[in-house]
Protein backbone atom coordinates (compact mmCIF):
# COMPACT_ATOMS: atom_id res chain seq x y z
CA UNK A 1 0.00 0.00 0.00
CA UNK A 2 1.53 3.33 -1.01
CA UNK A 3 0.60 6.44 1.54
CA UNK A 4 0.75 9.80 1.01
CA UNK A 5 1.48 11.98 4.36
CA UNK A 6 0.58 15.52 4.46
CA UNK A 7 1.84 17.95 7.47
CA UNK A 8 0.76 21.04 8.06
CA UNK A 9 0.32 21.49 11.69
CA UNK A 10 2.24 24.48 12.54
CA UNK A 11 5.46 26.34 9.99
CA UNK A 12 6.31 22.99 8.47
CA UNK A 13 4.90 21.89 4.99
CA UNK A 14 6.13 18.13 4.65
CA UNK A 15 5.03 15.43 1.91
CA UNK A 16 6.19 12.38 2.31
CA UNK A 17 5.16 8.52 0.29
CA UNK A 18 5.45 5.60 2.41
CA UNK A 19 5.20 2.33 0.90
CA UNK A 20 4.06 -0.86 3.58
CA UNK A 21 6.42 -2.99 1.03
CA UNK A 22 8.96 -0.67 0.37
CA UNK A 23 9.46 1.53 3.34
CA UNK A 24 9.79 5.42 2.97
CA UNK A 25 10.32 5.94 -0.86
CA UNK A 26 10.52 10.08 -0.42
CA UNK A 27 10.12 13.04 1.50
CA UNK A 28 9.87 16.60 1.00
CA UNK A 29 10.13 19.62 3.51
CA UNK A 30 9.75 23.56 3.56
CA UNK A 31 10.17 25.31 6.69
CA UNK A 32 8.89 28.59 7.02
CA UNK A 33 11.30 29.36 10.21
CA UNK A 34 12.77 32.02 8.10
CA UNK A 35 9.51 33.90 7.22
CA UNK A 36 8.75 33.59 10.92
CA UNK A 37 12.13 34.61 12.69
CA UNK A 38 11.55 38.46 11.53
CA UNK A 39 8.35 38.11 14.19
CA UNK A 40 10.06 36.62 16.72
CA UNK A 41 7.53 33.62 16.63
CA UNK A 42 4.81 31.41 14.36
CA UNK A 43 1.93 33.84 12.77
CA UNK A 44 -1.16 31.18 12.30
CA UNK A 45 -2.32 33.36 9.37
CA UNK A 46 1.10 33.30 7.34
CA UNK A 47 1.48 29.80 8.37
CA UNK A 48 -1.44 28.80 6.47
CA UNK A 49 -1.21 30.80 3.29
CA UNK A 50 2.36 29.59 3.33
CA UNK A 51 1.09 25.76 3.37
CA UNK A 52 -1.49 26.77 0.60
CA UNK A 53 2.11 27.56 -1.59
CA UNK A 54 3.93 24.89 -0.45
CA UNK A 55 1.78 21.74 -0.35
CA UNK A 56 1.27 21.21 -3.98
CA UNK A 57 4.52 21.35 -5.98
CA UNK A 58 6.16 19.45 -2.60
CA UNK A 59 3.72 16.96 -3.67
CA UNK A 60 4.50 16.74 -7.16
CA UNK A 61 8.48 16.86 -6.16
CA UNK A 62 8.15 13.80 -3.46
CA UNK A 63 6.05 11.97 -6.37
CA UNK A 64 8.87 12.80 -8.71
CA UNK A 65 11.94 11.33 -5.93
CA UNK A 66 9.87 8.36 -5.44
CA UNK A 67 8.80 7.81 -9.24
CA UNK A 68 5.81 7.42 -9.04
CA UNK A 69 2.65 8.77 -10.23
CA UNK A 70 -0.20 10.17 -8.55
CA UNK A 71 -2.50 7.83 -9.77
CA UNK A 72 0.12 4.43 -7.54
CA UNK A 73 -0.77 6.49 -4.41
CA UNK A 74 -3.48 3.97 -2.42
CA UNK A 75 -4.27 6.58 0.57
CA UNK A 76 -3.56 9.79 1.93
CA UNK A 77 -2.90 10.70 5.48
CA UNK A 78 -3.01 14.59 6.96
CA UNK A 79 -2.35 16.01 10.26
CA UNK A 80 -5.61 16.57 11.20
CA UNK A 81 -4.32 17.79 14.79
CA UNK A 82 -3.30 19.20 17.01
CA UNK A 83 -1.90 22.50 15.76
CA UNK A 84 -3.02 25.30 14.11
CA UNK A 85 -6.47 25.23 13.12
CA UNK A 86 -6.08 27.10 9.95
CA UNK A 87 -2.57 25.35 9.18
CA UNK A 88 -4.35 22.04 9.38
CA UNK A 89 -6.97 22.84 6.97
CA UNK A 90 -4.98 23.65 4.49
CA UNK A 91 -3.52 19.77 4.55
CA UNK A 92 -6.82 18.18 5.57
CA UNK A 93 -8.61 19.94 2.87
CA UNK A 94 -5.77 18.83 -0.06
CA UNK A 95 -5.86 15.40 1.66
CA UNK A 96 -9.37 14.97 1.38
CA UNK A 97 -9.86 16.81 -2.09
CA UNK A 98 -6.95 14.56 -3.45
CA UNK A 99 -9.44 11.38 -1.62
CA UNK A 100 -12.24 12.44 -3.20
CA UNK A 101 -11.03 12.99 -6.47
CA UNK A 102 -8.90 9.68 -6.34
CA UNK A 103 -11.84 7.76 -4.62
CA UNK A 104 -8.92 6.56 -2.38
CA UNK A 105 -9.02 6.03 1.50
CA UNK A 106 -7.93 9.36 3.49
CA UNK A 107 -7.16 9.07 7.18
CA UNK A 108 -6.28 11.71 9.69
CA UNK A 109 -3.30 11.35 11.87
CA UNK A 110 -3.13 12.47 14.90
CA UNK A 111 0.64 15.08 14.73
CA UNK A 112 1.31 13.30 17.89
CA UNK A 113 1.09 9.30 16.90
CA UNK A 114 3.43 10.99 14.09
CA UNK A 115 6.30 11.39 16.65
CA UNK A 116 5.31 8.85 18.72
CA UNK A 117 6.12 6.25 16.14
CA UNK A 118 8.45 7.83 14.10
CA UNK A 119 11.57 6.26 15.92
CA UNK A 120 9.85 3.13 13.86
CA UNK A 121 11.10 4.54 10.86
CA UNK A 122 14.64 3.84 11.73
CA UNK A 123 16.85 1.01 12.00
CA UNK A 124 17.05 -0.67 14.83
CA UNK A 125 13.67 -0.21 15.62
CA UNK A 126 12.45 -0.73 18.75
CA UNK A 127 9.41 -3.33 19.22
CA UNK A 128 6.47 -2.72 21.07
CA UNK A 129 5.80 -2.03 24.21
CA UNK A 130 7.57 0.91 24.75
CA UNK A 131 8.14 3.66 26.64
CA UNK A 132 7.85 7.21 24.69
CA UNK A 133 9.32 10.39 25.87
CA UNK A 134 7.75 13.01 23.43
CA UNK A 135 9.62 16.25 23.73
CA UNK A 136 8.37 18.99 20.98
CA UNK A 137 7.40 22.61 21.05
CA UNK A 138 4.19 21.74 22.38
CA UNK A 139 4.53 18.90 24.51
CA UNK A 140 6.52 17.25 27.14
CA UNK A 141 5.07 13.63 27.93
CA UNK A 142 6.12 10.02 29.24
CA UNK A 143 3.66 7.60 27.64
CA UNK A 144 3.92 3.77 27.52
CA UNK A 145 2.88 2.79 24.14
CA UNK A 146 1.67 -0.73 23.77
CA UNK A 147 0.94 -0.90 20.63
CA UNK A 148 -0.51 1.22 17.07
CA UNK A 149 -3.56 3.24 19.18
CA UNK A 150 -2.61 1.92 22.29
CA UNK A 151 -1.40 5.04 24.15
CA UNK A 152 -1.00 5.49 28.30
CA UNK A 153 0.20 8.88 29.84
CA UNK A 154 2.24 8.68 32.41
CA UNK A 155 3.57 11.83 33.11
CA UNK A 156 3.44 15.28 31.54
CA UNK A 157 4.82 18.76 31.45
CA UNK A 158 2.28 21.22 34.03
CA UNK A 159 3.41 24.13 32.60
CA UNK A 160 5.82 24.79 29.30
CA UNK A 161 6.80 22.23 27.61
CA UNK A 162 10.78 21.38 27.11
CA UNK A 163 10.91 23.07 23.58
CA UNK A 164 8.56 26.00 24.60
CA UNK A 165 11.24 26.56 27.67
CA UNK A 166 14.72 26.05 25.14
CA UNK A 167 12.53 28.62 23.02
CA UNK A 168 11.72 31.08 25.46
CA UNK A 169 15.39 30.82 26.97
CA UNK A 170 16.84 30.97 23.82
CA UNK A 171 15.29 34.14 23.38
CA UNK A 172 16.74 35.62 26.66
CA UNK A 173 19.95 34.91 25.55
CA UNK A 174 19.25 36.53 22.69
CA UNK A 175 19.19 33.57 20.58
CA UNK A 176 16.39 33.71 17.15
CA UNK A 177 13.56 31.52 17.06
CA UNK A 178 13.21 28.92 17.45
CA UNK A 179 16.46 28.50 19.95
CA UNK A 180 16.04 25.18 20.80
CA UNK A 181 19.00 23.93 18.37
CA UNK A 182 21.15 27.61 18.68
CA UNK A 183 20.78 27.33 22.34
CA UNK A 184 22.38 24.14 22.23
CA UNK A 185 24.73 25.12 19.96
CA UNK A 186 25.92 28.01 22.42
CA UNK A 187 25.98 25.56 25.19
CA UNK A 188 28.52 24.03 23.36
CA UNK A 189 31.16 27.00 24.43
CA UNK A 190 30.00 27.04 28.00
CA UNK A 191 31.94 25.90 31.12
CA UNK A 192 30.64 23.23 33.03
CA UNK A 193 29.78 24.01 36.63
CA UNK A 194 29.94 27.31 36.01
CA UNK A 195 26.25 28.26 37.17
CA UNK A 196 23.87 25.88 38.83
CA UNK A 197 19.75 25.78 37.70
CA UNK A 198 16.82 24.27 39.50
CA UNK A 199 15.53 20.56 38.52
CA UNK A 200 12.42 21.69 38.93
CA UNK A 201 9.94 18.51 39.97
CA UNK A 202 13.16 16.06 39.92
CA UNK A 203 12.43 14.87 43.40
CA UNK A 204 8.09 15.21 43.20
CA UNK A 205 7.54 11.13 43.07
CA UNK A 206 5.41 11.10 40.16
CA UNK A 207 6.58 11.57 36.02
CA UNK A 208 5.44 15.20 35.83
CA UNK A 209 7.53 17.62 34.59
CA UNK A 210 7.41 21.70 35.24
CA UNK A 211 9.90 23.58 32.80
CA UNK A 212 8.30 27.20 33.41
CA UNK A 213 10.21 28.35 36.33
CA UNK A 214 13.83 27.76 34.39
CA UNK A 215 13.39 30.78 32.52
CA UNK A 216 12.84 33.13 35.64
CA UNK A 217 15.83 31.11 37.20
CA UNK A 218 17.52 32.42 34.20
CA UNK A 219 16.38 35.59 33.60
CA UNK A 220 17.33 36.13 37.25
CA UNK A 221 20.99 34.83 36.74
CA UNK A 222 21.30 37.11 33.70
CA UNK A 223 20.03 40.18 35.41
CA UNK A 224 22.91 39.62 38.26
CA UNK A 225 25.69 39.08 35.82
CA UNK A 226 27.60 40.60 32.84
CA UNK A 227 26.63 39.97 29.66
CA UNK A 228 28.97 38.55 27.75
CA UNK A 229 28.81 35.77 25.20
CA UNK A 230 31.25 33.73 27.73
CA UNK A 231 28.60 34.25 30.26
CA UNK A 232 25.74 33.53 27.94
CA UNK A 233 27.25 30.03 26.66
CA UNK A 234 27.81 29.33 30.36
CA UNK A 235 24.11 29.91 31.44
CA UNK A 236 23.06 28.07 28.13
CA UNK A 237 25.04 25.17 29.20
CA UNK A 238 23.45 25.21 32.75
CA UNK A 239 20.02 25.70 31.48
CA UNK A 240 20.50 22.53 28.53
CA UNK A 241 22.11 20.66 31.78
CA UNK A 242 19.53 21.40 34.01
CA UNK A 243 16.43 20.09 31.33
CA UNK A 244 18.59 16.86 30.18
CA UNK A 245 19.16 15.59 33.83
CA UNK A 246 15.06 16.29 34.55
CA UNK A 247 14.07 14.84 31.44
CA UNK A 248 16.62 11.47 31.76
CA UNK A 249 15.76 10.82 35.35
CA UNK A 250 11.91 10.87 34.57
CA UNK A 251 12.23 8.50 31.71
CA UNK A 252 14.91 6.04 33.60
CA UNK A 253 11.96 6.01 36.87
CA UNK A 254 9.28 5.48 33.60
CA UNK A 255 11.06 2.49 32.75
CA UNK A 256 11.47 1.30 35.99
CA UNK A 257 8.03 1.60 36.94
CA UNK A 258 6.91 -0.05 33.64
CA UNK A 259 9.58 -2.88 33.74
CA UNK A 260 10.43 -2.60 29.76
CA UNK A 261 13.42 -2.09 28.35
CA UNK A 262 12.82 0.61 25.65
CA UNK A 263 12.68 3.99 25.56
CA UNK A 264 11.57 5.85 22.05
CA UNK A 265 12.82 9.61 21.84
CA UNK A 266 10.45 11.95 19.90
CA UNK A 267 9.55 15.55 18.96
CA UNK A 268 12.01 18.17 18.75
CA UNK A 269 14.05 18.16 21.76
CA UNK A 270 14.93 14.68 20.61
CA UNK A 271 17.39 16.29 18.36
CA UNK A 272 19.37 17.23 21.09
CA UNK A 273 23.20 16.12 21.17
CA UNK A 274 23.47 16.46 25.07
CA UNK A 275 19.91 14.79 25.76
CA UNK A 276 20.43 12.02 23.13
CA UNK A 277 24.34 11.10 25.25
CA UNK A 278 22.99 11.00 28.50
CA UNK A 279 19.66 9.44 27.88
CA UNK A 280 21.85 6.65 25.84
CA UNK A 281 24.29 5.81 28.78
CA UNK A 282 21.83 6.14 31.56
CA UNK A 283 19.61 3.74 29.89
CA UNK A 284 22.16 1.89 28.99
CA UNK A 285 23.26 1.43 32.79
CA UNK A 286 20.30 -0.01 33.69
CA UNK A 287 20.16 -2.55 31.24
CA UNK A 288 17.68 -0.61 28.70
CA UNK A 289 17.94 0.97 25.19
CA UNK A 290 17.11 4.56 23.63
CA UNK A 291 15.93 4.29 20.40
CA UNK A 292 16.06 7.85 18.57
CA UNK A 293 14.26 8.69 15.27
CA UNK A 294 17.06 9.92 12.63
CA UNK A 295 17.50 13.48 13.11
CA UNK A 296 15.40 14.73 9.95
CA UNK A 297 12.46 13.03 11.34
CA UNK A 298 12.80 14.47 14.50
CA UNK A 299 11.21 17.51 14.04
CA UNK A 300 7.89 17.89 12.09
CA UNK A 301 7.97 16.11 8.73
CA UNK A 302 5.47 14.76 6.41
CA UNK A 303 7.22 10.61 6.84
CA UNK A 304 6.05 10.16 10.20
CA UNK A 305 2.31 11.22 8.98
CA UNK A 306 2.58 8.78 5.94
CA UNK A 307 3.79 6.05 8.26
CA UNK A 308 1.34 6.41 11.04
CA UNK A 309 -1.24 6.42 8.67
CA UNK A 310 -0.35 3.58 6.85
CA UNK A 311 0.15 1.25 10.02
CA UNK A 312 -3.69 2.43 10.36
CA UNK A 313 -4.81 1.48 7.66
CA UNK A 314 -2.90 -1.36 7.79
CA UNK A 315 -4.63 -2.40 10.74
CA UNK A 316 -8.28 -1.21 9.51
CA UNK A 317 -10.60 -3.92 7.92
CA UNK A 318 -11.16 -3.11 4.09
CA UNK A 319 -15.02 -1.99 5.03
CA UNK A 320 -13.60 1.18 7.03
CA UNK A 321 -11.03 2.28 4.45
CA UNK A 322 -13.19 5.09 3.06
CA UNK A 323 -12.48 7.99 0.37
CA UNK A 324 -13.03 11.46 2.43
CA UNK A 325 -16.61 12.63 1.80
CA UNK A 326 -15.85 15.56 4.52
CA UNK A 327 -13.08 16.40 6.82
CA UNK A 328 -13.01 18.29 9.90
CA UNK A 329 -9.54 19.39 12.13
CA UNK A 330 -8.57 19.26 15.72
CA UNK A 331 -6.52 22.12 16.87
CA UNK A 332 -6.43 20.72 20.32
CA UNK A 333 -6.76 16.70 20.67
CA UNK A 334 -5.74 14.46 23.82
CA UNK A 335 -3.58 11.20 22.36
CA UNK A 336 -5.11 9.12 24.99
CA UNK A 337 -8.74 9.95 23.17
CA UNK A 338 -7.42 8.31 19.98
CA UNK A 339 -9.90 5.31 18.80
CA UNK A 340 -7.90 1.91 18.61
CA UNK A 341 -7.09 1.20 14.63
CA UNK A 342 -9.00 -2.70 15.20
CA UNK A 343 -12.08 -1.45 16.12
CA UNK A 344 -14.97 -1.50 13.75
O1 LIG B 1 8.46 18.54 17.18
P1 LIG B 1 8.77 19.93 16.74
O2 LIG B 1 9.45 20.13 15.42
O3 LIG B 1 7.49 20.80 16.64
C1 LIG B 1 6.41 20.68 17.49
O4 LIG B 1 5.55 19.81 17.21
O5 LIG B 1 6.41 21.42 18.49
O6 LIG B 1 9.62 20.59 17.91
C2 LIG B 1 10.09 21.91 17.84
C3 LIG B 1 10.84 22.22 19.13
C4 LIG B 1 11.20 23.69 19.24
O7 LIG B 1 10.81 24.15 20.53
C5 LIG B 1 12.72 23.69 19.08
O8 LIG B 1 13.36 24.74 19.75
C6 LIG B 1 13.09 22.35 19.66
O9 LIG B 1 12.06 21.48 19.21
N1 LIG B 1 14.41 21.88 19.20
C7 LIG B 1 15.45 21.66 20.03
C8 LIG B 1 16.55 21.26 19.22
N2 LIG B 1 16.12 21.23 17.92
C9 LIG B 1 14.81 21.60 17.93
N3 LIG B 1 15.55 21.77 21.36
C10 LIG B 1 16.74 21.48 21.92
N4 LIG B 1 17.83 21.12 21.22
C11 LIG B 1 17.79 20.97 19.87
N5 LIG B 1 18.86 20.59 19.19
ZN1 LIG C 1 5.81 18.21 16.14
Amino acid sequence: MLVLGIETSCDETGIALYDTQRGLLSHTLYSQIAMHREYGGVVPELASRDHIRRALPLITQALAAAGCELRQVDAIAYTQGPGLAGALLVGASIGAAMSFALNIPALGIHHLEGHLLSPLLSTPAPVFPFIALLVSGGHTQLMQVDAVGHYRLLGETVDDAAGEAFDKTAKLLGLGYPGGAALSQLARQGRPGQFKLPRPMLNSGDLNFSFSGLKTAVLTLLNKQENSEQICADIALAFQDAVVEVLTEKSLAALTQSGLKQLVVAGGVGANAQLRRTLSEKAAAQGATAFYPELEFCTDNGAMIAFAGAMRLQAMPESARQPARSFNVHARWNLEMLETPEAD
